[in-house]
């Protein structure tokens, strides 16, 4: 799974590869801030997982969203300012979550 963001500033999951020049590739966990803070927790429970992002969530520094990769299926929730950046979905071995700020780009967690 490849998340692209495009010269205009637009973060796209990547459905379909075809050759593009116009957009990169993020990498996760680059960027230079607090890892504790921005890659997603999760505690399994039973066949449910509760994944979460202690991150503040003011007007200009949140979390966007939360990505959940399944490998051949992928979800993803979306917040606001104000929000609890948390989900509880199916847990599936092998998982994969990822977090989006909107100052901090993109983390992910290894598969669980
Ligand atoms: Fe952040």
């Amino acid at each position: 799974m490849r998340i692209v963001k495009c010269h205009n500033g637009n973060v796209s999951l990547v459905l379909k590869e075809v050759e593009d020049v116009s957009s990169q590739e993020i990498k996760c966990n680059t960027v230079d801030a607090s890892f504790e803070k921005h890659v997603p927790q999760f505690v399994i429970k039973d066949h449910q997982v509760e994944i979460f992002v202690n991150h503040v969530m003011e007007g200009d520094h949140y979390i966007e969203w939360i990505l959940v990769d399944y490998g051949k299926e992928q979800r993803i929730y979306s917040f606001l300012p104000g929000d609890t950046p948390k989900v509880e979905v199916e847990y599936r071995e092998g998982m994969q979550a990822y977090s989006y700020c909107n100052k901090h780009s993109l983390w992910s967690t290894e598969k669980f």
